[in-house]
């Protein structure tokens, strides 16, 4: 494939070698290139992970990446975003990298048979497939399989990009999914997914408690949304007692960034369950394996990535 937009495009065969390819770059491993490879990030929502990280792996990977500032592109003058994929593969850029608040941005890119290859790095609401790669790598750390997994995922379930990818992977891995959350932000249908659980339950029983953010951003596009976040905490966050609840196996995931003492409380996130920033180092590793498995199928590498 040139394009990896959605996790819908993922076998579990294909997780495993991604998530295979991932560790033996945390191992050592290294590419060789057949020619200079040049990258863009192309963010039109903030980021600090996953722009940073995606740099990171092109710089690892030995790409070099060109800077693209949304705000000062010509996009501002009405190009549009295919037209600017176009004008950047003209110059050379062989590899796009996007996040954009328009749930499916890509489609229509994908539709035009670009020669640059495409990375989704979050679209609104939609796919979030590079975070969901680095949670099945911290997971598969952790426990070194998916079958029979128990998973809660709880918060801002209906805004979230993760959720709706992780949703999808874990199930199709065997684990078996749980949610939590404000029903008012559980609008779609996520009963083919997983059940709806007691949070007070849910501590107890599970082996990941996948905390997810409040999208204040997107809150404040809904019209009279108040928020209270210590009557959140108490009734959606993981406390510090509910934390003490957790079998001693489970951990603590969350993508960030995180409203300490929100979604969970400010002394979780460093505490011994917790493998939020793993997370953020398993990202680097699982966009190095995303890159190479599109650098292969455009044949821009010597051989076969090599131990060192
Ligand atoms: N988890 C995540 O996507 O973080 P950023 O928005 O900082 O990239």
């Amino acid at each position: 494939v040139n394009n990896l937009v959605s996790v819908d495009q993922f076998s579990n065969q294909d997780v495993m070698a991604l998530l295979k390819q991932a560790q033996a770059f945390q191992n050592g491993q290294t590419v060789e290139l057949t020619r200079p490879v040049y990258a863009m990030n192309l963010f039109f929502e903030n980021s600090t992970r996953t722009h940073t990280s995606f740099e990171m792996a092109e710089r690892r990977l030995g790409l070099q990446p060109l800077a693209f500032n949304a705000q000062s592109s010509s996009m501002t003058k009405g190009e549009t975003l295919l037209d600017t994929l176009k004008t950047v593969q003209a110059i050379g850029v062989d590899l796009a990298v996007i996040r954009h608040p328009q749930n499916a941005y890509y489609d229509p890119l994908v539709a035009a048979n670009l020669t640059l290859s495409l990375i989704n790095a979050g679209d609104g609401s939609g796919q979030h497939p590079s975070q969901s790669l680095l949670d099945m790598l911290t997971i598969y750390q952790e426990f070194g399989h998916f079958a029979g997994l128990k998973v809660a995922i709880v918060g801002d379930i209906d805004h979230s990009r993760v959720a709706r990818s992780n949703m999808r992977l874990l199930t199709q891995l065997g684990a078996t999914v749980y949610f939590n959350g404000p029903k008012e932000w559980l609008t779609e249908d996520f009963t083919a997914y997983g059940e709806y659980r007691d949070l007070d339950d849910l501590v107890e029983d599970v082996d990941v408690m996948m905390l997810l953010r409040v999208q204040h951003e997107r809150l404040a596009q809904a019209n009279n949304v108040s928020f209270d976040a210590q009557a959140y905490h108490e009734r959606y966050g993981l406390t510090v007692e509910r934390a003490k609840r957790m079998p001693a196996h489970a951990i603590i995931m969350h993508p960030a960034p995180v409203n300490r003492g929100v979604e969970l409380a400010d002394s979780l996130v460093e505490a011994p369950q917790s493998r939020i920033f793993q997370q953020m180092t398993n990202g680097v590793y699982v966009r190095m394996a995303m890159i190479t498995q599109l650098l292969a199928h455009r044949g821009l590498l010597a051989h076969a990535p090599l131990e060192v």
